[in-house]
């Protein structure tokens, strides 16, 4: 739009793109990390709107650009704001919460203030290049607060609000002391995402212990001062990935060539395995590298020309948070020991990358891997495991995938694990490794009808066709 006001516009946290400093000095635009940028990108190169987001360096003043199609507008964070609202707040307050407390939760006041003020800056920067009446699509647990104070803004607007993680139950969500504030934050969106059927419950229940408001299957009553209720729809809309666009590069090539070559460099095993992750504490690498190693030590794997590698991709995330200090050393401890122990000196049990890849390394390492192991102890969908499948258009490779991610809803046909059960996770990988070609293929092909089908657009058009449902009859405000 001419005015530099939208009548689409995503709200997250990053943009996504990240500015980095290259060694030289200038600066440069890298993808940002993380299934939400995976998601939205497509969505957002074919709609022609704003983005509004965090451009991943404090203190920089930057003016909107348009980057793929896309218009970026930076929101500034201070180095401040990004320990008491990034670091603190929404990623050792929200975060560990959220995620069955994993790593224990910390609530510090302060943090919350930060995070609401933070929030409201969100909120003001979006209705400033909202128009009249557009549709604005607020992304994850960052900026919960949001859809309300937007609302309040902004009346005129039709309001959607995804949340990429899980949402916790109740005995474990009302430890929060700012409980209440943010299931009413969320109360602000006309149509509110989850992941998971239980995430949409979880949330619905915590609107009836702390506000008593009427909910049905997929909706919540907000009572109204002298009007009726108005309807907000809280629903399961669970997120996937550009499942053509992924194919396409897979199936190219280069990446076909690249794969073969990873292998080669990997010293040829006969078996490769795989996991790829942010390095989180809540994706079970510690529980994949246990089941490993103990497969190592009983001997009923081996290191060496024609036997079996792990590769791990481990991307760094959140450095400066404690637990992931902590957690990075414990792994990178393990992995060390494991190479110590059962490597040689052409071969190492665990091949470990501390590093971000490109889509089409990538797609390149997930033909290379016959097994990829997807551990997670609790994640809102994990958007690597159906790129594992999308990538496989041989239909072979065997995906190991906890019962704990949201995408084990959907991709029933994988080898389904506990991660805490490590015998069971280990016959699970031994599984894995020795199914008869017939049996992958036949539940490979099953993995990808599902991937296939359930691709990125039919979720953000499930989404986005309610949320425009909201509107009156004219196409005009909201009905209230
Ligand atoms: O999908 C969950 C998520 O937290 C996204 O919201 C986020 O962009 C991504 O993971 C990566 O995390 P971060 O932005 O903290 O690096």
């Amino acid at each position: 739009m001419g005015d530099g006001r939208y009548s689409f516009v995503v709200v997250s946290n990053r943009l996504p793109v990240d500015r980095v400093e290259e060694e030289d000095g200038t600066a440069a635009w890298r993808r940002s990390p993380g299934g939400l940028v995976t998601a939205l990108e497509p969505v957002m190169r074919a709609s022609g709107g704003a983005w509004v987001g965090w451009a991943g360096q404090p203190d920089i003043d930057l003016a909107p650009f348009d980057n793929d199609e896309v218009r970026l507008v930076p929101v500034k964070l201070s180095a401040s704001d990004l320990r008491l609202y990034y670091e603190g707040f929404s990623n050792d307050t929200i975060w560990p919460l959220y995620h069955d407390v994993i790593a224990q939760p910390t609530y510090r006041r302060v943090w919350w203030d930060r995070y609401a003020q933070v929030n409201r800056r969100f909120a003001e920067e979006t209705a400033a290049v909202a128009a009249e009446g557009a549709t604005v699509w607020v992304q994850d647990y960052h900026l919960q607060l949001v859809p309300r104070m937007l609302r309040e803004l902004r009346p005129d607007l039709v309001i959607g609000y995804f949340h990429h993680i899980p949402f916790p139950p109740y005995g474990i969500y009302s430890q929060l002391p700012w409980r209440t504030q943010i299931v009413q934050g969320l109360l602000g969106a006309d149509v509110i995402g989850f992941q998971r059927v239980a995430d949409a419950g979880n949330y619905a229940r915590a609107v009836r212990r702390l506000l008593g408001y009427r909910t049905a299957t997929g909706s919540i009553e907000v009572p109204q001062d002298g009007a009726p209720p108005r309807r907000v729809v809280a629903k399961t809309y669970p997120i996937s990935i550009d499942t053509a666009a992924f194919e396409e590069l897979a199936r190219s090539p280069e990446v076909q060539e690249r794969a073969q070559q990873i292998r080669r460099d990997l010293g040829n095993p006969a078996t490769v395995i795989l996991g790829v992750d942010r390095l989180d504490y809540t994706k079970g690498i510690r529980h994949r590298l246990k089941a490993y190693g103990e497969l190592l030590e009983d001997g009923r794997l081996q290191v060496g020309e024609g036997e079996t590698v792990l590769v791990q991709v481990a991307s760094p995330s959140r450095e400066r948070v404690e637990a992931y200090m902590q957690l990075r050393d414990e792994i990178e401890l393990t992995v060390g020991r494991l190479n110590g122990d059962f490597g040689t000196i052409s071969h190492q049990a665990v091949s470990y990358l501390h590093q971000g890849y490109p889509r089409e390394e990538m797609a390149a390492l997930y033909l290379a891997a016959d097994v990829m192991l997807v551990t997670a102890l609790r994640d809102g969908m994990n958007l690597v495991a159906k790129e594992y499948v999308a990538a496989r258009g041989d239909e072979d490779g065997v995906l190991v995938l906890s019962e704990f991610a949201g995408a084990s809803d959907e991709l029933r046909q994988a080898l389904l694990i506990n991660p805490h059960d490590i015998a069971g996770l280990k016959d699970a990988i031994l599984r894995a490794i020795s199914m008869p070609r017939d049996e992958r293929r036949r539940r490979m092909r099953a993995l990808r009808r599902r991937v296939r089908e359930y691709d990125v657009a039919r979720w953000s058009r499930g989404f986005l066709a309610d949320l425009e449902a909201v509107r009156g009859p004219a196409g005009g405000p909201p009905a209230s």
